[in-house]
């Protein structure tokens, strides 16, 4: 379905090269000492100072409020002075003009939060945002806007993008949050990574980035701009280079007066159903911050994610997992991950300790051997700050200065006085610590569970009818990941059949009769594929009720306005004929789960249906639901679904998310079986855990638990972590 790999992935860095030199406003009679940021090819120019910027993106849906202190404090203590988060739209305007600024989606208190503690503020409104998150970000509304081309130069979409950006930013000042106001904002980001979809547009691309820059600058926040993965980015908005390799990859400032701005690196790969988990070594993920502040003259490092958290309910995008970045120096419920968390901590103190002289020294390089470079800044009164690489994969002995260093293999030492190392990137001096998730609560007696069987729809009860195969985003308008295609079908005599079913994504239940005949599924951007069964159909008129279903909408690539889902053949091969039931065929549709119409997972809801004692036996397209007491203390909580195959679960009428642990990584095992319980949904006694499971799950083997850190552990070797392979340059 999507041309490229072009995703926005994020485990951050962004970096502010500096050129020294013909800086912008950077003439330091512009600099603005307000409290106002410009830029020079140096750094952010923050009060009237280049500042070294060490960053983490924090997304604020993607935790509760009450873990927000805690997340800022913890990511202060590991060093950083500044928190990233993009803006959501789709969270922010579910309806055109509808606002919500409440709870999860409280932005202006999730900002306030950060300038309590100190640090700064880079807000990347987008407010296409891809992100792993439901269609990028945009509201669903949008797609149904007459004329729409999103993300190019089409009047509808540029009315919606400014409407929107607007509100964001007149919602920024007003709390007075800008920098320019003496809040913590020092940068904002229009658009997202869209030279990744620019040629798709021809000229109507570049004229929007003009009119997107145009229009950011516009709003005259006092703080500059960036776009990143725009090498044409318009002035005075910074380009910035995203990807894994920037220092080899970045085309560079495209004006002398900006710095080069790096907005995207990753430790860890995001999550997909059925793939392997890739996570980066610390010592590797070190190296690379520290060359590219030694190399590039980088200030500005930001990890995307420093904390990843949960993608709540359905908002994560299609096949991506509700757990995100777990293996970020914050794990999913905001648990300090050692020693990723603390050997870069180690690396900020380390740098900042000769902040200066990276910002305002000037930089040269020498060779120190084959494979070994130095890096050295001077800077007034003698100040001298040195970055030792060694690339070879070999300990080296080299001589800087007169005096002998032992450079560790595919390290990098720094001395921020030329003389004394006071880190190097493959020490690892960081405690280890293991999680550990303990089931408290067993859920394994048939007296705690409840269960309703979903109703499998009948042509007859169905009410929207159409000779097609409706398209299936078209259809539910996302209000629910099921789309049910149900159809008559006579035969004159009871007979074996082959049914071919295509589908444009993502799963597929088939029924006939009521009788599951077979489940198919796509992938991660390659979601169609084919169901081939035989089936028995009986003499007269048979039912065919197809259950559709989507795991999240899709984020990335051009033309998002018209993606499709769901069904686009059906065939019936078979001795007494074969008949092609794709069009000038009647079907009626059911939109989503009975269930789901009647809110079953909340407190109201529930009562709706006559639930009836759980049967023992597990089944499909069941609804189950038991009574729990939150477990004591205040560690995180968790459930355990490995018994489970495929589903969604609420917990007192809020969605946790999807499961699937039916689809397995290719080393056979789920891709995720806990889900995140934040505290703040939970009540002491009396909660109420609805889960629908879409195949044979066993409700029995569920079980809730905390969460908590334990000093020691063997878990830092056993993750494949990916390394040094690909990047081996001084
Ligand atoms: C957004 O558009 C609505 C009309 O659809 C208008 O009432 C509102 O003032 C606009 N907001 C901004 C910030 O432009
Ligand atoms: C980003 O980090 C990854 C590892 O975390 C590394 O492979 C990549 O080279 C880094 N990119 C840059 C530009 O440093
Ligand atoms: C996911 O796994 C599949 C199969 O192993 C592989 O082809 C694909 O490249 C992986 N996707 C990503 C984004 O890593
Ligand atoms: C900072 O540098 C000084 C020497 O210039 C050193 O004594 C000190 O230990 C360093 N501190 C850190 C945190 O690296
Ligand atoms: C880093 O700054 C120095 C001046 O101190 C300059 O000569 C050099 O070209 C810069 N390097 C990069 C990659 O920008
Ligand atoms: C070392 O410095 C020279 C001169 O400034 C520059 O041309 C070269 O690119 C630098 N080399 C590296 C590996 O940074
Ligand atoms: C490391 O050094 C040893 C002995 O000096 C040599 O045989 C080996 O090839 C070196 N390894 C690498 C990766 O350079
Ligand atoms: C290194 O030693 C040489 C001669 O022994 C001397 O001329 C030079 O100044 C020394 N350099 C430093 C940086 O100490
Ligand atoms: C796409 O998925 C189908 C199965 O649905 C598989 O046969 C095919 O190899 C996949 N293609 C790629 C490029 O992964
Ligand atoms: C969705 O519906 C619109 C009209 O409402 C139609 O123009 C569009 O082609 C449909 N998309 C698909 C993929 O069927
Ligand atoms: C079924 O009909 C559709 C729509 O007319 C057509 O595109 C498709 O090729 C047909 N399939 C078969 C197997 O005849
Ligand atoms: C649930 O029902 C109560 C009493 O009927 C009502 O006051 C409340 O608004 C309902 N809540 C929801 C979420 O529908």
């Amino acid at each position: 379905m999507y041309s490229s790999r072009n995703m926005c992935l994020k485990w951050l860095l962004l970096l502010l090269i500096a050129v020294a030199g013909g800086a912008v406003a950077a003439a330091s009679s512009a600099v603005r000492r307000d409290g106002g940021v410009t830029y020079d090819r140096r750094s952010l120019i923050i009060a009237g100072r280049r500042k070294l910027l060490f960053s983490g993106s924090i997304h604020y849906p993607r935790s509760t409020p009450d873990m927000w202190t805690s997340l800022i404090a913890k990511a202060k203590e590991g060093g950083l002075n500044t928190i990233d988060t993009y803006v959501f739209w789709n969270v922010h305007e579910p309806q055109p003009g509808q606002y919500d600024f409440s709870g999860r989606a409280d932005i202006v208190r999730f900002i306030k939060e950060i300038q309590a503690q100190g640090l700064y503020t880079i807000l990347r409104i987008g407010p296409f945002i891809q992100a792993e998150w439901t269609y990028g970000g945009l509201p669903f509304w949008l797609r149904e806007v007459p004329g729409i081309v999103f993300r190019t130069d089409n009047e509808p979409y540029k009315f919606y993008m400014q409407n929107f950006t607007t509100k964001i930013v007149d919602l920024m000042k007003s709390e007075k949050l800008f920098a320019s106001q003496g809040g913590p904002i020092v940068l904002s980001q229009i658009e997202n990574e869209y030279q990744n979809v620019e040629k798709a547009f021809n000229e109507a691309g570049a004229r929007y980035v003009l009119w997107a820059a145009k229009m950011a600058v516009g709003l005259n926040t006092g703080v500059p701009w960036v776009m990143c993965k725009q090498d044409d980015a318009p002035d005075p908005v910074i380009n910035a280079c995203n990807g894994r390799s920037c220092a080899e990859t970045f085309v560079g400032p495209n004006s002398p007066n900006k710095p080069a701005i790096w907005t995207e690196n990753w430790t860890h790969l995001y999550d997909l159903y059925g793939n392997a988990t890739r996570i980066y070594k610390p010592e590797y993920i070190a190296y690379q911050v520290a060359l590219f502040i030694a190399k590039l003259n980088g200030s500005f490092i930001n990890y995307y994610m420093y904390h990843g958290g949960t993608n709540f309910g359905r908002t994560t995008s299609a096949f991506t997992l509700t757990s995100y970045y777990d293996p970020a120096p914050l794990d999913e419920y905001g648990l300090i991950n050692e020693p990723l968390w603390g050997h870069l901590r180690e690396l900020h103190a380390a740098v900042q300790n000769c902040s200066d002289t990276l910002l305002y020294g000037q930089q040269t390089n020498y060779s120190l051997g084959p494979l070994q470079r130095a890096y050295v800044y001077s800077g007034d009164e003698r100040k001298c700050a040195a970055f030792l690489v060694n690339a070879d994969r070999n300990n080296t002995d080299i001589k800087f200065q007169n005096r002998t260093y032992r450079l560790p293999a595919e390290s990098i030492s720094i001395l921020p006085d030329c003389n004394i190392v006071s880190f190097n990137t493959a020490k690892v001096a960081a405690k280890c610590t293991e999680r550990i998730r303990v089931p408290t609560m067993k859920f394994d007696s048939p007296m705690l569970w409840q269960e309703w069987r979903e109703v499998i729809p009948v042509f007859d009860s169905t009410t929207l009818r159409s000779n097609l195969l409706l398209e299936q985003m078209n259809t539910t308008k996302d209000t629910s990941d099921y789309l049910w295609y149900t159809a008559e079908y006579e035969v004159p005599a009871d007979a074996k059949a082959e049914i071919k079913i295509g589908s444009r994504g993502h799963v597929l239940r088939a029924y006939i009769n009521g009788r599951l005949v077979g489940s198919a599924h796509g992938y991660f951007r390659n979601f169609s594929f084919t169901l081939d069964t035989t089936v028995l159909f009986h003499r007269g008129v048979n039912t065919i009720s197809l259950l559709s279903i989507m795991v999240g909408m899709p984020d990335s690539g051009a033309y998002l306005e018209s993606r499709a889902a769901g069904l686009v053949n059906v065939n019936v091969l078979g001795n007494q004929g074969s008949k092609n039931l794709t069009d000038k065929y009647p079907w009626g549709y059911q939109v989503g789960l009975v269930g789901e119409r009647v809110q079953i997972y909340s407190m109201n809801g529930s009562s709706k249906v006559p639930w009836s004692k759980y049967t023992i036996s597990p089944n499909q397209l069941t609804w189950y639901k038991a009574i729990f007491d939150a477990p004591g203390g205040s560690d995180p909580v968790a459930i355990n679904l490995n018994s489970m195959r495929k589903g969604q679960v609420w917990i007192n009428g809020q969605g946790i998310g999807r499961y699937w642990i039916s689809f397995p990584k290719p080393d056979g095992m789920p891709s995720q079986t806990w889900l995140h319980i934040p505290r703040s949904f939970l009540k002491p006694r009396g909660n109420m855990l609805v889960l629908f499971e879409e195949e044979m799950g066993n409700p029995l083997g569920i079980s809730i638990g905390t969460v908590y850190l334990k000093k020691l552990c063997n878990r830092y070797n056993s993750y494949p972590f990916l390394g040094f392979s690909s990047t081996r340059r001084s």
